[in-house]
């Protein structure tokens, strides 16, 4: 009987487990509190961002970072056409008009994409699977353009620019914490930024807008976006463990690397931490088939992102041409990226992946 091998798992230690329960023993109230807070401080301390605000996810994170900025109905959102669809949903719930641009062989949006389009308020930034490609260059022209910039940092904390960390592009950057991303609480997400009224304006909408602290009369709307101590115990716990989940991460896509071929293994910068190795099949028809054939070797894979412009509800969303996105999206396969494994597990499924080539 082959051994299952996962495209992805949580890695929960020990010390998690115990450092759980030593909260939950603590007599604490468990909500949103110290924990919390402290986990904010490292993490922004981590990425050099002035403020950290916990959520309950990466989506609520772009959707508040988006709202805090004063992006609502009228303004123009730019999404790369390969990203989760938490990004371009997330633009939609704040009420503004997403326009999907380009990518370049990143994966990342495409700065010559980008400056196709006129009168964009707003670009989200995605370093997709830890790549950071155009990042720097896009802030250069957000800047210069007065544009807003977000960065979707969800699947890159622990990567980084040349000079800068993931979670510190642009005007805000979020993270999301669900359990296949380097660290996780389960769920949870946070907004990075340095602005002091969008910092105000997003700890009103996530805390009822109250007047002050524990007063129960409101300046105007506000809702309830808290998280709790107890999901902070788990990412604070995590957090200190995030340098040794880059190192295996990196570890992991150079093991691969001395078995597959580099036409077919998708490269990362030294300062990029890869959060899914991905491998380039040669056509959709092609890639079907070798996750058939490695799922009957008990390997898990998954498919990489459809482009957002390929979902039926987004047909009438604005576009600029979409000539290398819409092609590579139906390419791509997921193989095992758990920082669980072994190097054994990479050396099999890297065989059955020449088994397959090969044949
Ligand atoms: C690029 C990207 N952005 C946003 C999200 C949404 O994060 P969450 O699942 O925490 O809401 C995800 C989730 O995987 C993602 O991959």
């Amino acid at each position: 009987m082959l051994k299952m091998i996962s495209q992805v798992e949580p890695n929960i230690s020990n010390e998690d487990v115990q450092n759980v329960t030593e909260y939950m023993s603590s007599g604490s109230w468990i909500t949103e509190h110290k924990v919390t807070e402290k986990l904010e401080e490292n993490v922004a301390s981590y990425v050099n961002r002035k403020y950290s605000v916990a959520v309950p996810n990466g989506t609520i994170a772009i959707y508040l970072g988006l709202l805090a900025s004063g992006i609502k109905e009228g303004y123009k959102v730019a999404v790369p056409n390969i990203t989760m669809i938490a990004t371009i949903n997330a633009i939609i719930w704040a009420g503004a008009q997403p326009v999907i641009i380009d990518t370049d062989n990143s994966l990342c949006m495409s700065l010559e994409s980008l400056n196709s389009v006129s009168d964009i308020d707003a670009v989200i930034f995605v370093p997709l699977n830890g790549r950071t490609g155009s990042g720097i260059e896009i802030q250069d022209y957000c800047k210069k353009n007065d544009i807003i910039l977000i960065e979707d940092s969800a699947h890159a904390l622990g990567s980084s620019y040349l000079n800068q960390k993931c979670g510190s592009l642009g005007n805000i950057s979020i993270l999301s914490f669900t359990p296949h991303k380097i660290i996780t609480m389960g769920q949870g997400g946070m907004v990075l930024l340095d602005d002091d009224d969008v910092y105000q304006n997003l700890i009103d909408l996530k805390t009822f807008n109250r007047e002050k602290d524990k007063s129960d009369v409101h300046k105007g709307f506000g809702l309830n976006f808290k998280i709790t101590d107890l999901q902070a115990a788990l990412g604070l716990s995590q957090f200190n463990k995030l340098e040794e989940f880059i190192d295996i991460k990196k570890k992991l896509h150079n093991e691969y690397s001395k078995f597959i071929d580099g036409k077919y293994l998708k490269q990362f910068e030294d300062i990029e931490t890869p959060w899914f190795i991905d491998l380039y099949c040669d056509d959709q028809k092609q890639r079907e088939e070798l996750k058939l054939y490695l799922s009957s070797k008990n390997i898990e894979t998954r498919y990489s992102y459809p482009s957002l412009s390929s979902q039926s509800y987004l047909q009438g969303t604005k576009k600029a041409k979409l000539s290398y996105s819409e092609e590579i999206s139906d390419s791509i396969l997921w193989l095992p990226s758990s920082t669980n494994l072994t190097n054994e597990d990479i050396k099999f499924v890297s065989n059955e992946v020449n088994n397959f080539f090969n044949n």
